[in-house]
């Protein structure tokens, strides 16, 4: 296995909006950022993905953007993204940028331009269709509720827009739009950063001829078979060839509905196209007949399942990504672990064992890191995400479910559950804000917050800086192959990793709120404890507490 950067790193994923607020306005900034990179030193992450922080009107929170040359004002300015990047890279932290070329906002000058005629230079930039017997072009439905395309008065046609009306799809099929596109990457690299997140790049490349969807997707319209479209790798290598392979970048592709087999293409050891993807096979597992609106947790067994097959899947032919958190799942303490009091910080540290001892490059969500939990909403008017709110309308018009029925699953799965502000200290605004934040802080921050967590040498804080401490310590955590043991067993998630000159570890989850018993293997009797979530408990004496977790090295 070719050994990179990039595979030894720990990612800290920022949403910028939520962070720190360094001016009172209630979002978060830019300047917040550089405030806090000390702490995310402290932390020992190695890269920071960045959110978008361009300029765009917020229709889904910075995904639509206007202008990806120039910064959001009230992120602040380019000088305050050249010091943050200047101040990170001072402390040897990269900075990878999130790039949404799947669609830009409507308000992009490109879109301004493509909308005023049918022989607009930049008609071709999108995606245009005349009206198929005076209706929308196909049966597509968009991502956010609602029909994938919007009729266009002053041209008489529809464009597509996967996501919401404010996101058009880019025409990729035109090779000027992939001038742009990578002329503007271009423009970023030279800047100095690190690396792009590729926001839903899966998606760029459209199949031919537009086909209705089978309607197997229910209301989501089956946008997902937008997927791994014809050209789509073909436009990777070209953007390879032409901007990524001429510097030293990390580069990971949000693949919506990808499999191990396009993955081992999209992120394959050649790097011809991308470092690694992120896949959604396992945040997939709690979804409900209406998509992922459901109260159901993800069921261990078939969890063990994907992830040990996208592990051995990829394994010398591709790279993974490991994470369990970011700013479009809600928060897997929920998800997976509990927020009982009594157990929530066992639980966060149980989860996080299970991922960080993995191949791949493990990603951190801003507040994973604390244990940090989902929102309790109670009312509609508390949430801010276009996708939450389309859904309440959609659904209940469409299927007729009540209300009652609704807020609960829109409530457990909800983006905004992520969204919620850093959660710093125990005072007012949690330390995020001294304004008012500009949605709902998680009551919960009296006692989750980073002040607290630093002061505990227990906290859930000090155990992920330890993982990542680990695995910058470990060959065998970053390169080792993977093999899941007991893959049947509903409450113990179990693994070893293994080298071939005979080095070896076995991590041990138990996932159960009830106690187990568990025969270590011969081999690890006499091995190293490498960490443990329940400090001073035997873990070779061969039972385990509710969410006890442990990783043992062969000595
Ligand atoms: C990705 C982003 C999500 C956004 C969507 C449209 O899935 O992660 O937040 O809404 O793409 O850009
Ligand atoms: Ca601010």
């Amino acid at each position: 296995m070719k050994k990179t950067w990039w595979k030894e790193s720990v990612v800290y994923q920022i949403y910028p909006r939520s962070f720190a607020d360094s001016n009172g306005d209630g979002i978060g900034d830019l300047a917040g950022i550089t405030g806090k990179l000390d702490y995310l030193k402290e932390l020992g992450i190695d890269v920071i993905w960045l959110s978008p922080v361009y300029q765009s009107p917020e229709a889904d929170n910075g995904y639509d953007i206007s202008d990806y040359r120039a910064i959001n004002p009230k992120f602040g300015t380019m000088e305050d993204f050249d010091r943050l990047l200047s101040e990170a890279h001072a402390r040897g932290i990269r900075i990878v940028m999130d790039l949404v070329v799947n669609h830009t906002s409507d308000e992009h000058a490109w879109f301004v331009e493509s909308r005023k005629s049918r022989t607009n230079p930049k008609r071709d930039y999108y995606i245009w269709h005349d009206p198929v017997d005076g209706h929308e072009p196909n049966n597509w439905g968009s991502c956010f509720s609602g029909p994938a395309w919007q009729y266009d008065e002053t041209t008489g046609q529809y464009y597509l827009h996967l996501f919401h009306k404010k996101q058009p799809d880019l025409n990729w099929a035109n090779p000027a739009v992939r001038d742009a596109v990578f002329d503007m990457m271009d423009w970023w690299c030279r800047k100095g950063i690190d690396g792009f997140r590729m926001d839903v790049i899966s998606l760029i490349s459209k199949p031919d001829g537009l086909p209705d969807f089978p309607t197997d997707g229910g209301l989501y319209g089956g946008w997902y078979h937008c997927a791994n479209g014809p050209h789509v790798h073909e436009y990777l290598q070209e953007m390879n060839r032409r901007v990524l392979s001429k510097y030293d970048l990390m580069t990971v592709g949000e693949c919506s509905a990808t499999t191990i087999e396009t993955s081992k293409q999209y992120a394959n050891s050649e790097g011809t196209e991308l470092s690694m993807t992120f896949s959604f096979d396992h945040m997939g597992l709690d979804g409900g007949k209406d998509y992922k609106w459901s109260t159901k947790r993800i069921p261990l067994v078939p969890l063990k399942k994907v992830m040990s097959d996208w592990q051995t899947g990829l394994d010398g032919k591709a790279w993974n990504s490991l994470f369990y958190c970011n700013h479009d799942q809600p928060r897997i303490v929920d998800r997976l672990g509990s927020t009982d009091p009594k157990y929530r910080a066992v639980s966060a540290k149980c989860i996080a064992t299970s991922l960080h001892l993995m191949q791949g490059t493990p990603y951190i969500y801003e507040g994973e890191e604390l244990g940090m939990t989902n929102y309790p909403f109670r009312s509609i008017d508390e949430f801010r995400d276009v996708e939450s709110i389309n859904a309440f309308k959609e659904l209940t018009e469409k299927t007729g479910i009540s209300m009652e029925e609704l807020f609960p699953k829109i409530a457990a799965k909800s983006r905004d559950n992520a969204r919620t502000p850093m959660q710093w200290n125990a005072g007012p605004g949690a330390g995020f804000t001294t304004g008012t934040p500009w949605i709902g802080i998680n009551p919960n921050y009296t006692e989750i917050n980073v002040e607290s967590e630093l002061k505990d040498p227990d906290s859930v804080f000090h155990y992920y800086q330890k993982l990542i401490r680990l695995r910058h310590e470990s060959e065998l955590i970053c390169y080792g192959h993977f093999e899941l043991l007991l893959p049947d067993d509903p409450d113990l998630f179990v693994y070893r990793r293994y080298l071939e000159d005979g080095r070896e570890l076995l991590t041990v989850c138990n996932f159960a709120e009830h106690g187990r018993t568990l025969e270590i293997p011969e081999r690890f009797r006499d091995g190293r404890v490498l960490i443990q979530d329940i400090p001073g408990h035997d873990v070779k004496d061969g039972t385990l507490k509710p969410y006890e977790a442990y990783v043992i090295e062969k000595v």
